[in-house]
């Protein structure tokens, strides 16, 4: 059956983004996305497949990805237009950089999250985020606190909505108690080596709140693709054996449609770094799994029948 990529809302209060994500943890990673000049090559690439909507965080890259992809939209005002961009504060690391900080740590207090999100809004050049998440909950900030920041940064118009990473349901319910306005997604690992968030109460409460979660680490990290996993072995085999009926769609389309799939309609983050398979990827919305083989690949990744 055919779909297609819409530009979607995580909430009804949000902003437009894209269906996909563009994900920017790795970017360091690999050389050829390093600069600001490659990066804004597979940017264009994203826009020419209707990816408008980048994801990053203060701490990818040691603290350095915002700062590349501020580079990159800066060499092209009209990219620069097309794009949302999504970040996320809250994680404190010691580093060359922060010699300073002795341990790890989370921080979601209001000052700590104003500060964190007034440094992207300048290392990415623009002046007020599409969305903005607290990267892990805090375990010993008050909701108040973190609220407090959410809202104060709305307020001032420097973040056109708020959002949560890596929460609980019981987490993003107590924090929404607070917000002035709601939030507008909650962000975790999903895909079909990682089922928590059917299973643990997070995707039932996106449904409730009408609010899109988002999927990251869509492939597992590439665990997919690893011929020593035989769990992903099964996967590949079950996606070989179903693409005929999906006009021939690869692993990580039906992968992602299997994401796309789940009623509280995720978006996906992408991963890879490599042209060709972002506009793979981005040809994924069109396949709408049926209601069979999403179970089928649920089983081929637990290895067994469902219960
Ligand atoms: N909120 C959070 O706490 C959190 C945590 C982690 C990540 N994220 C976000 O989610 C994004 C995606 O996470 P992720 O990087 O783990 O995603 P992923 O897509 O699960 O994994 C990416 C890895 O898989 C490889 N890969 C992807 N597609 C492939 C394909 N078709 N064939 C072979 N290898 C493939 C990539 O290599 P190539 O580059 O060579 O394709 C890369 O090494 C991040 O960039 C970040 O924005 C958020």
């Amino acid at each position: 059956m055919l779909g297609g990529m819409n530009r979607i809302k995580l909430h009804q209060t949000s902003p437009e983004f894209s269906a996909l994500a563009f994900g920017t943890w790795r970017l360091l990673d690999d050389p050829l996305t390093a600069t600001p000049g490659a990066l804004l090559e597979l940017l264009k690439v994203c826009l020419d497949c209707g990816i408008t909507t980048i994801d990053t965080a203060e701490i990818y890259g040691g603290y350095r990805v915002e700062e590349l992809v501020g580079a990159a939209l800066a060499l092209d005002p009209g990219v620069k237009a097309r794009m949302e961009i999504i970040t996320k504060a809250g994680i404190y690391v010691p580093n060359a950089f922060h010699p300073d900080r002795k341990f790890a740590h989370y921080h979601a207090s209001a000052a700590r999250l104003v500060k964190s999100a007034e440094k992207s809004l300048r290392l990415l050049g623009v002046e007020a985020l599409d969305c903005f998440l607290v990267h892990r909950p805090d375990w010993i900030a008050s909701i108040d606190e973190t609220a407090a920041g959410l809202n104060q940064l709305v307020q001032e118009g420097k973040i056109r909505s708020a959002g949560v990473s890596n929460y609980t349901a019981s987490q993003f319910a107590a924090l929404s108690s607070r917000m002035d306005q709601p939030l507008v997604t909650n962000q975790v690992e999903f895909n079909p080596f990682h089922m928590e968030p059917i299973m643990d109460g997070v995707f039932d409460q996106c449904q409730e709140k009408r609010v899109r979660p988002m999927a990251w680490s869509p492939m597992a990290g590439g665990r997919i693709f690893d011929t020593e996993d035989a769990a992903a072995g099964r996967l590949r085999v079950a996606c070989a054996e179903m693409s005929a009926r999906y006009g021939g769609a690869s692993i990580d389309q039906l992968v992602l449609a299997w994401i796309m799939a789940h009623p509280s309609h995720p978006v996906p983050v992408l991963g890879t770094a490599k042209a060709a398979r972002v506009r793979a990827a981005a040809g994924a919305p069109q396949w709408v799994l049926s209601q069979e083989d999403w179970y089928g690949l649920w089983e081929a990744a637990r290895g067994h029948r469902i219960p």
